[in-house]
């Protein structure tokens, strides 16, 4: 299958085209794609050197699929474009992922709604915000087993996740602490924690956290009789997001029917001694969503807690979307 990579040039872009380099449904070279910015841009695949360039509608004609991470306004553009040129477009974004009709998908909870693509029919699938998605990965068999009711969430969001421009306005400030300026977050990063992510809803949330608590209902095909909250803050970690969830459910809890349920996922690994964690350090570059410090709680005996840590940049983000890929292409998950 032909593809094309719009957002090559980023952090998302580039991950996405490490991990299709030995998928076998690709064929050719992909197209590479990015603004006027990044047009011009020499960038690795399969050993060799191709040039990214700057995206108009042409370069969509007799694309099969294409991986959008070029960000909402860009989505907003050319995902009709691509669509009606017959490419089916997995989009990072968050352009279409609320709009009816359009598939938000995790494929190890929802890959049924990916049928194989007919080629020339195009359309646009949506990959979900990646917080989302890793507790989507442990809140989906749990929920299996116990009825999830509830999921109160926290999240410690790594840099990595706003793009290229955060990561090196931390390591600016890791070299330069008494010149903090600050572009991307709204407060200095470096040394501390930010709990505003995306814009100010009049609700009192941010962006983020509405995502999650939108998103987190679609992915699990759930209404408001799933109760979702959410505080989502920025830490000054490179790559791997962490979350502390509490789920309350409709079922008593046994802590050794969860830790089986979340170990039978796929995609999904557990540390069942409640002391035992893992760490976006050492998860950073894993495929894996890693659960820890599962424990019930004392008051509760329908209350769980646990912490939930995976890369950002391949499950969060580039992997599901690849993931999503290969449903399209008539092949299972790799
Ligand atoms: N980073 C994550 O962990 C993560 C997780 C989930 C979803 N996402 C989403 O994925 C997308 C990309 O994220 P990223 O982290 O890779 O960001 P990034 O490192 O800032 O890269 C952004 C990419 O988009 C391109 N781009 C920007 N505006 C464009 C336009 N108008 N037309 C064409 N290309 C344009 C840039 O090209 P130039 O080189 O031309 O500037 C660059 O290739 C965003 O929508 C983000 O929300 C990111």
């Amino acid at each position: 299958m032909k593809v094309a990579v719009l957002g090559a040039t980023g952090l998302v872009g580039r991950t996405m085209l490490k991990l299709i380099e030995d998928r076998a449904w690709v064929s050719g070279d992909p197209v590479l794609l990015s603004s006027a910015r990044g047009a011009g841009t020499k960038l690795e695949f399969a050993g060799r050197n191709l040039e990214c360039k700057e995206v108009t509608a042409e370069d969509f004609h007799d694309v099969d699929i294409a991986l959008f991470s070029a960000g909402g306004d860009a989505s907003r553009i050319w995902g009709p474009v691509a669509a009606g040129a017959g490419a089916w477009v997995v989009d990072n974004s968050s352009a279409w992922r609320m709009e009816a009709g359009v598939p938000l998908v995790v494929p190890e909870i929802n890959g049924r709604l990916i049928k194989p693509a007919g080629l020339g029919e195009g359309g646009i699938i949506a990959n979900p915000n990646c917080s989302t998605i890793q507790v989507a990965m442990a809140v989906a068999p749990l929920d299996e087993v116990f009825g999830v009711r509830e999921a109160h969430v926290t999240t410690l969001q790594a840099v990595s996740g706003a793009g290229q421009k955060a990561v090196a306005e931390l390591e600016r400030q890791e070299k330069n602490p008494s010149s903090e300026g600050n572009d991307i977050f709204p407060r200095p990063i470096f040394r501390n924690a930010i709990p505003a992510i995306g814009a100010a809803l009049p609700d009192g949330s941010f962006e983020e956290e509405d995502k999650v608590v939108r998103e987190l209902r679609k992915i699990l095909d759930r209404g408001d009789d799933l109760a979702v909250t959410c505080t989502a803050t920025r830490v000054p970690v490179v790559t791997g997001h962490s979350a502390a969830v509490r789920l309350v459910c409709d079922k008593p809890i046994n802590l050794v029917r969860a830790a089986d349920a979340l170990n039978k996922w796929p995609g999904v690994k557990v540390d069942s001694d409640p002391h035992g964690y893992l760490t976006p350090r050492e998860i950073a570059g894993q495929a894996t969503v890693h659960v820890g410090r599962l424990r019930a709680e004392t008051n509760n005996p329908h209350a769980l807690m646990l912490w939930v840590v995976a890369d950002n940049l391949l499950k969060g983000a580039a992997l599901n979307a690849v993931q999503i890929a290969d449903l399209l292409a008539g092949k299972s998950q790799s």
